[in-house]
């Protein structure tokens, strides 16, 4: 397949755990975000937050972004705050296939389980249910300006969610 399948949604939706298992599926390359820019830089993504803010990591973040969206025919699973920069949602609109996985703040959490703040900085500071449920108030209509598809994913199995995409993306 041709074509570019990326994955927006916030933290814990299952972008990278969905997005791998499509890329097996469809024998093509998976790139996720996140972890692109901890390889680059060597370091965690906490990390990052800590020496150069929000603004700092937004900036590498939209730099990997860039550099993979000139790729094709791969499954791409983003960061939960990656379509926060307008350029970065020009971009997603640009190329691909932009699915939206939405989920609940219960399934966020449970999934997140019982440190949410230890891999995700923006969680470390207050209550991690109200700061997913602001976030997810302020993100969804941007989740939804660049997604062809929203998929509501407590409602399906894994398997299923796999088979699904793939249908919606050949369709
Ligand atoms: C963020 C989500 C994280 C990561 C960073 C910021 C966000 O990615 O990019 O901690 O702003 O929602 P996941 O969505 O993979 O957790």
């Amino acid at each position: 397949m041709d074509t570019t399948i990326i994955l927006v949604g916030p933290m814990a939706a299952g972008k990278s755990t969905i997005g791998k298992k499509l890329a097996q599926v469809l024998d093509c390359p998976f790139y996720d975000v996140d972890q692109v820019i901890e390889e680059k830089t060597g370091v965690h993504i906490p990390w990052i937050f800590e020496q150069e803010g929000e603004a700092g990591f937004r900036k590498r973040e939209h730099d990997v972004l860039n550099d993979l969206m000139q790729r094709q025919g791969c499954v791409l699973a983003t960061g939960g705050g990656t379509v926060l920069l307008p350029e970065n949602r020009s971009l997603l609109k640009s190329r691909g296939l932009v699915f939206y996985l939405r989920v609940t703040v219960e399934q966020q959490l449970r999934q997140l389980g019982r440190d949410p703040g230890k891999r995700r900085p923006l969680l470390a500071k207050g209550n991690p249910r109200e700061i997913l449920k602001n976030l997810n108030a302020l993100r969804e209509p941007l989740y939804r300006e660049v997604a062809q598809h929203v998929i509501e994913i407590e409602q399906y199995r894994v398997p299923e969610l796999i088979s699904c995409i793939i249908k919606l993306a050949k369709a």
